[in-house]
């Protein structure tokens, strides 16, 4: 059911409060890329091409920034069921709330190039798989190893090189904050996977490892769907979207598997997970 996502902070009485989390809970560094993005043009000019393309990228990357909100909040039920410690258990609703923010930001970068920072999608979220083949400390780590150890840790990747790319000064901002939360966020999954690992019996770690494949082959669908090949680019019109802070597709697909294939299954594999062989045999999701 499609309907208009606007990320907009109102005026009711929270509206302090949420500021007030912005400046204290959620803050990193010294500078915040709101401020920059409030008094906020862009220093360089760019065709009316690059710039509808990068707004439109930045919108898509609104909807996701915040529909990952979602999926931080509804961990912490899981994280619970299984008896996380609380550190496990605040920092994904912190996650939560970064992810929300970035949905802003994402928005404030479409406003400044001049796009409507609102798009036409589901309002609705996706609940978590609940895994009825696995115990519930089982089910916790294997839906936080998918949301950190691979979704979050190919975002690093990818911001990574986006960062390098990005000349814009407030959009480098606002690249600089995105890349530094999802560290955090990756390393809720190898943190997690480093302490629960060694508490589980042969039996847990035969199904985490029977997963895997699972895992490996929806975040490939989902990434390659989130950066489909429009064809090449004209090279400048490429160097203006990088510029803006956008990666071409083809060069973002080559990162997903170089940091798959190079980092995620070789470290999996590390913490004793059987990952090489999960990744070559990846299970594509039917539908
Ligand atoms: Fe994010
Ligand atoms: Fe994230």
């Amino acid at each position: 059911m499609s309907a208009k996502l606007r990320v907009d902070v109102g005026d009711s009485p929270l509206r302090s409060e949420h500021e007030r989390l912005l400046r204290t809970a959620l803050r990193r560094g010294d500078k915040d890329p709101e401020s920059a993005l409030a008094d906020g043009r862009l220093e360089g000019t760019y065709t009316p091409e690059a710039l509808r393309l990068a707004s439109n990228t930045w919108r898509a990357r609104m909807v996701h920034e915040h529909h990952s909100a979602a999926v931080f909040s509804r961990l912490l039920p899981q994280l619970m069921a299984a008896g996380a410690d609380l550190e496990f258990k605040t920092c994904v609703l912190r996650m939560s709330m970064d992810e929300l923010r970035h949905a802003s930001l994402c928005a404030g970068v479409v406003g400044l190039l001049g796009g409507e920072p609102e798009a036409e999608t589901d309002l609705r979220t996706q609940p978590l798989p609940e895994h009825e083949d696995a115990t519930a400390a089982e089910a916790a780590l294997r839906n936080v190893m998918f949301v950190g150890c691979l979704s979050e840790t190919v975002s690093i990747a990818l911001l990574t090189e986006e960062r390098e790319l990005t000349t814009e000064p407030v959009i480098r901002r606002v690249v600089d904050q995105l890349a530094a939360d999802e560290v955090l966020h990756a390393k809720l999954g190898w943190s997690y996977l480093a302490h629960v690992w060694p508490s589980f019996d042969e039996a847990q770690r035969a199904r985490t490892d029977a997963y895997l494949p699972v895992a490996f082959g929806y975040l490939e669908a989902k990434m390659l769907e989130a950066m489909p090949l429009l064809g090449e680019l004209p090279d400048e019109l490429r160097a203006e979207a990088e510029a803006l802070g956008c990666l071409a597709s083809e060069d973002g697909r080559e990162l997903l598997y170089a940091t798959l294939e190079g980092v995620i299954a070789p470290r999996l594999r590390d913490y004793g997970l059987d990952a090489l062989a999960a990744w070559e045999h990846r299970r594509r999701p039917s539908a």
